[in-house]
């Protein structure tokens, strides 16, 4: 399927469309940005890699019985996936404290979560992505009710499997960020999952090895991205 019009430049990916309405082309970029687009930084193979890794990841979600938006890798960088109507919601589950709960609620990083928390997001950059609860996204009609239901059981049954697939490689599964839209009137998990958009820390030394690595300075991006995806035996170029 070709690449035809760029649709939406994202952050780190870029949206396009293709000869079939319902199709579009996800491109990943080596672009990397923290602080909502303050800090940007350009990171040799970042784009290959987390396009290769988000295929693995929702392709084993799929096999789980979680509907995603992935249809098919087209080379290093660009993934097919299907058209979704997007809702303007996050999703995030946490098993143990880092980010933002630590700075919002006191909680010290490290600290594990029981039961995992769950938050919502408003999609915003202009806003910096406020927290928000059911309550808001029902007055402001950012879903419907039915919607809000299963997108976090969605995002649950999205931690089980992957705490255990990152369990069994020898990693913890710290917090991640999901979006979902509907194809056909269906809630679809979309966006990614990759190291930019979850924590990953290893499950000995609790060495960090994902995003966390850039936005805080601690250097070797890249080469935590890689070994990531050595762990789970995902195959690099
Ligand atoms: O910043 P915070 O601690 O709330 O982030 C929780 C998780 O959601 C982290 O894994 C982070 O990478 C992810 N996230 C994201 N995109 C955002 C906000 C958070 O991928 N806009």
């Amino acid at each position: 399927m070709e690449k035809r019009t760029e649709l939406y430049r994202g952050k780190a990916k870029t949206v396009f469309t293709t000869e079939d309405p319902s199709r579009l082309v996800l491109h990943f970029r080596n672009d990397t940005s923290a602080f909502d687009g303050e800090k940007i930084e350009q990171l040799e193979r970042k784009g290959m890699i987390n396009n290769k890794f988000n295929h693995f990841i929702m392709s084993k979600l799929e096999q789980a019985g979680v509907p995603t938006q992935v249809e098919a890798l087209l080379s290093d960088t660009d993934s097919l996936v299907k058209k979704l109507e997007m809702i303007p919601v996050e999703c995030v589950v946490r098993n143990i404290a880092a980010g933002s709960i630590c700075r919002r609620l006191g909680i010290e990083e490290g600290t594990e979560l029981t039961p995992p928390t769950f938050e919502f997001f408003l999609k915003n950059d202009a806003l910096h992505d406020p927290m928000i609860n059911e309550s808001h996204i029902r007055t402001f009609g950012w879903a419907e009710e039915s919607h809000i239901e299963q997108m976090k059981t969605l995002t649950f049954k999205v931690n089980e499997i992957l705490r255990k697939l990152f369990d069994d490689a020898g990693m913890l599964l710290v917090d991640y960020k999901l979006e979902f839209g509907l194809f056909d009137g269906k809630i679809t998990l979309g966006d990614e999952i990759t190291p930019d958009g979850c924590r990953l820390w290893d499950k000995e030394t609790r060495k960090k090895l994902d995003k966390d690595r850039f936005r805080q300075g601690l250097g070797n991006v890249v080469e935590a991205y890689e070994e990531v995806s050595a762990r789970l035996g995902i195959t690099l170029s």
